[in-house]
């Protein structure tokens, strides 16, 4: 699917560490090369016709995101440097003026790193209590186990929409939809989901979404921060500075700015945020559907290639995403990376910032295969054949 798009492909390599970061398609140079040649002026602060051309550019593409998820209006998509920065607005911009000693938050032990450790650094600070959704037998959350985690003191789960490494896609409209009728707030981390599948706020009926550019084979250092507008409308900025107010005064007084330039302090990612825009034009044209599906066919495809080989682990063969997670037996995680790369083929080993699924899985560290919409069935069967390699161990040592 579209692979001449991608000019890293011409190299040969083998790319599946789609869910660290994707390649990038050649749209994206080309309009960020149109920026910083045509008119690399600041954003939001000149009166010039070349400041105001990046004004149009920087706001159409807050247009393009909101109307990518389903959001009501661009108040509700304020522009962050990624997933992290957008979770910690989030955590601390907004639950932290809510919650109170003996709130329960919810998370489960395939989170990221980048959506528990702010949450132990609010815990710490406030007294809130942090439960964990118990992972069914494959790993995976269900809306039962939701259900059965919550008490009377929770005020908020916050959790995945795609595990990046068990890769579940969990049920994130029925959880809602519980969550709400008991007036708890629901936080999804969008990072594993927003580039493989139609991710609608709306129909979804999240009240937070944070994501990255970058897992969608758009530019790094962008992310979005999506929060429903009745409830993004109370949020306290946690970044200070230019371009967030409107009056300040030497007696301290200060007015600052609506959303979302109350939450974007400080010259923007322009060029990026502009090329991310080209991204998802290039997204909408092939259809998140059709992604979907080719990924889909691919994972099916590749979990039943890689179940022909002796030795091979695999932790999530009913995932329903795009991620494959696998150990080979006797082979360290890393060890199998490396050999590997020989192959010229792309794989993240580790604990994936996932450092607590260990108590779930049984082991800290596994392979993850991650698929991007311009993998192959060809590149699959590549695979297979350098882990059906019977000098494979060999070749390690
Ligand atoms: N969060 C990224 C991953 O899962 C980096 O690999």
């Amino acid at each position: 699917m579209n692979r001449s798009d991608f000019l890293m492909l011409d190299t040969g390599v083998i790319y599946f560490d789609n869910g660290a970061t994707t390649l990038k398609p050649t749209v994206l140079s080309d309009k960020t090369s149109e920026y910083y040649n045509c008119y690399s002026c600041n954003a939001h602060r000149g009166d010039y016709s070349l400041s105001l051309k990046v004004d149009m550019e920087y706001e159409h593409v807050r247009t393009l995101v909101k109307n990518f998820i389903g959001a009501k209006s661009e108040s509700e998509i304020v522009f962050t440097s990624g997933t992290t920065d957008s979770l910690n607005k989030i955590i601390f911009g907004y639950f932290k003026n809510i919650l109170t000693k003996g709130d329960e938050v919810l998370l489960d032990k395939s989170e990221h790193a980048s959506n528990v450790l702010p949450w132990f650094e609010l815990a710490d600070e406030l007294g809130l209590v942090i439960k964990y959704i118990d992972l069914d037998k494959n790993h995976k959350i269900t809306l039962d186990n939701v259900k059965r985690a919550i008490t009377d003191k929770t005020k908020v789960i916050s959790i995945a929409h795609v595990s990046n490494v068990v890769g579940d896609i969990r049920p994130i409209k029925e959880i809602c939809e519980y969550a709400h009728s008991k007036d708890i707030l629901v936080l999804v981390d969008g990072a594993q989901s927003v580039a493989h599948m139609a991710v609608d706020v709306r129909d979804l009926d999240i009240d937070f979404l944070a994501f990255s550019a970058h897992k969608m084979y758009g530019p790094t250092g962008v992310g979005v921060l999506y929060g429903k507008e009745e409830i993004l409308k109370n949020i306290k900025p946690i970044i200070f500075g230019g371009g967030m107010n409107s009056i300040y005064d030497s007696d301290f007084t200060r007015i600052y700015d609506e959303l979302p330039s109350l939450l974007e302090a400080g010259t923007p990612n322009i060029a990026g945020v502009i090329g991310f825009g080209s991204v998802i034009d290039y997204l909408n044209n092939i259809g998140m559907d059709n992604i979907k599906k080719h990924e889909d066919d691919l994972r099916k495809y590749a979990v039943s290639r890689l179940k022909e080989i002796d030795n091979l682990i695999i932790y999530n063969e009913e995932s329903e995403s795009s991620i494959i997670t696998i150990n080979y037996s006797d082979i360290f995680a890393q060890d199998l990376s490396i050999y590997l790369n020989k192959y010229n083929i792309c794989v993240r080993a580790g604990n994936h910032c996932s450092k607590i699924l260990k108590d779930e899985l049984n082991i800290k560290n596994t392979v993850r295969i991650s698929f991007g919409l311009y993998n192959t069935k060809d590149e699959v069967d590549q695979l297979v054949s350098a882990l059906k390699n019977p000098k494979i161990k060999e070749e390690i040592l």
